[in-house]
C-alpha cells in the first residue's frame, strides 16, 4: 500500500558503519609501515598483539568519514558536536583461538573498529545463524523486552568502519583457522559546541 505513510522512532545507541574508500585504505597501510619504521610501541598483551599508531595521521584520513559521523549523530540524537578527536589508535591482531571477551572501553566517548581488508577466507565457512568465527559483535542490552533487538553481528569486510559509544557492549568470537585476523581500533572524544 504506498498511500500508507509511517513513522519508527529511534532509541538505544548509534552504532554507525560506513565503508572507507580504497585510497583511505591505502593510507592506513602507510600509516603502519611508518609505525614500524620509527618503532614505536608493539606491545603484547596476555591474548593478542596491539600496535600502536600515529593518532595525527589517523585523524587525518578518517577526517572525511568523522564528518559524516557528526551528521548521522545530529539525526540520531537531535544535537550536534562541533569535532570528533581521535585519542588513541591501534592495531589488533588476532590468531587462531583468541578471543575477545565482552567489553568496553573507559576514558573515551565514542570507539571505532575499521577492517582494511575481507576476513580470511579460511574463517568464512560457517553457515550457522547467531555470531559467526571471526564476527564483530554488539551488544545493545541483555535484558531488554522480547520485541527487542538485543545484538548486532558482522562479518568484516573490506573497508567497514564502525563507530559507537565507547561504552557499547562488544566482542569477537575466536576461529581455529590458522591466520591473521586484523582490525584498526580507535577511541575519540567529542567536542560539543559551546551555549
Ligand atoms: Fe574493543
Amino acid at each position: 500500500m504506498k498511500d500508507i505513510g509511517y513513522n519508527f522512532y529511534y532509541s538505544g545507541p548509534l552504532l554507525f558503519k560506513t565503508k572507507l574508500k580504497d585510497k583511505h585504505i591505502d593510507w592506513f597501510h602507510e600509516i603502519m609501515k611508518d609505525t614500524k619504521k620509527e618503532k614505536q610501541l608493539i606491545e603484547s598483551i596476555p591474548s593478542f598483539k596491539i600496535q600502536v599508531l600515529n593518532k595525527q595521521s589517523a585523524q587525518v584520513a578518517l577526517n572525511p568519514y568523522l564528518n559524516v559521523y557528526k551528521e548521522a549523530y545530529r539525526k540520531w540524537y537531535n544535537k550536534p558536536i562541533r569535532r570528533v578527536v581521535v585519542e588513541e589508535c591501534w592495531v589488533n591482531v588476532m590468531k587462531p583461538g583468541d578471543f575477545i571477551p565482552p567489553h568496553i572501553h573507559t576514558e573515551c566517548d565514542l570507539s571505532s573498529v575499521l577492517f582494511l581488508d575481507d576476513l580470511p577466507r579460511e574463517i568464512v565457512k560457517q553457515e550457522a545463524p547467531g555470531p559467526q568465527p571471526g564476527s564483530l559483535n554488539f551488544i545493545f542490552c541483555t535484558s531488554g523486552g522480547k520485541m527487542n533487538i538485543n545484538e548486532s553481528n558482522h562479518i568484516p569486510k573490506k573497508g567497514d568502519f564502525f563507530i559507537f559509544p565507547s561504552d557499547l557492549t562488544h566482542w569477537v568470537f575466536p576461529f581455529k583457522n590458522k591466520c591473521e585476523r586484523l582490525s584498526i581500533a580507535a577511541n575519540y572524544t567529542i567536542n560539543h559546541w559551546r551555549r
